[in-house]
């Protein structure tokens, strides 16, 4: 019988410009590892919680109430009526509000770990929508491209009525690079981003960016990193939430000019993303986006990283 596993899931960037909630792509970046164990002990505290502790030295909410993992956790148990009590642990890799899946990796690492302790045996859509909850916990509202991404790996479009996630294998060549600024990230900071997006927009709008998401699945589908980097290109959310990411503006220019195909914000942000060929001088790209940030005065990590292939369970 199994008593514990353990998921490690990836870290992901979500919209890819004019994919707004729609695409994911995960990325190898950072791992976020959840495991769950069974356990009899009664855990009274937490009411009405009975049966789900969390056990974590990182700094991260320790009330499965307020937990990404947590959530889905309750959830999954109320959903398959489990009634054993279970234990949390958490080691957070991803960055949290930086706009790399952070809250995603836990909840998409609970859902398949869930889904393996108990034997549920859940196709890949109920396991998204099962970890789709926890987004709650940190942007208010459910979206599934990071969750879909950090579960499934590779590159993912999510359709929501009716619900069904497609997945795509990215192009070999495919690098990304991730501009990671050194800002004090406010708590519900997907929440605030998400409120600046405008509720209406312009037919001519929706247009180009229809046009740029469907060449993206062209571009996945055809392996042409230069197609995928090129439709890059959002009229809509990106120009609500740039103001959000000081600096913005000169580090995607510098980012283009120094080779990279495509630009735009990781996700919520404040994180900006090159998506970029492994052939390139991508040292070049990194180094272009941190004068971008350090021209207002902002520090930045970069990272070079790939397309991840998804979460590893182990039981
Ligand atoms: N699609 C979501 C958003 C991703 O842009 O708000 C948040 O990580």
């Amino acid at each position: 019988m199994v008593t514990n596993v353990k998921v490690r899931a990836p870290s992901s960037t979500a919209n890819l410009g004019p994919g707004f909630d729609v695409f994911g792509l995960a990325l190898d970046a950072f791992y976020d590892e959840i495991t769950l164990s069974k356990t009899n002990k009664s855990i009274t505290t937490n009411r009405p919680w009975h049966g789900v502790r969390i056990l974590t030295t990182d700094d991260v909410p320790k009330d499965p109430q307020q937990n990404t993992a947590g959530l889905v956790v309750k959830a999954m148990k109320q959903k398959f009526k489990i009634k054993s009590g279970i234990e949390i642990r958490i080691k957070k890799g991803v960055p949290a509000g930086f706009g790399m899946g952070s809250s995603a990796a836990s909840a998409a690492a609970a859902a398949l770990a869930f889904n393996k302790l108990f034997n549920l045996k859940l196709d890949s859509n109920t396991l998204i929508k099962c970890a789709g909850i926890g987004e709650k916990a940190s942007a208010g509202t459910i979206h599934y491209d990071n969750v879909a991404a950090s579960l499934l790996g590779g590159f993912v479009v999510v359709k929501t009525k009716p619900f069904e996630v497609v997945r795509l294998e990215p192009p070999k060549n495919l690098v990304l690079c991730l501009a990671v600024p050194q800002l004090k990230v406010p708590k519900k900071k997907t929440k605030i981003s998400r409120a600046v997006i405008p509720k209406t927009v312009k037919l001519s709008d929706l247009t180009v960016n229809l046009s740029n998401a469907a060449n993206i699945v062209s571009g996945f589908l055809l392996k042409d990193s230069d197609l995928i980097g090129r439709s890059i290109q959002d009229v809509i959310v990106e120009p609500a939430r740039k103001h959000l990411i000081p600096g913005f503006s000169k580090v995607k220019n510098n980012a283009l000019n120094a080779g990279a195909l495509g630009v735009t914000i990781s996700g919520a942000g404040p994180s900006v993303i090159a998506f970029c060929k492994k052939s390139q001088n991508l040292k070049k790209i990194g180094k272009s986006m941190e004068k971008g940030f350090s021209s207002v005065k902002v520090g930045c990590d970069i990272i070079i990283c790939k397309p991840s292939a998804g979460p590893k369970i182990r039981a």
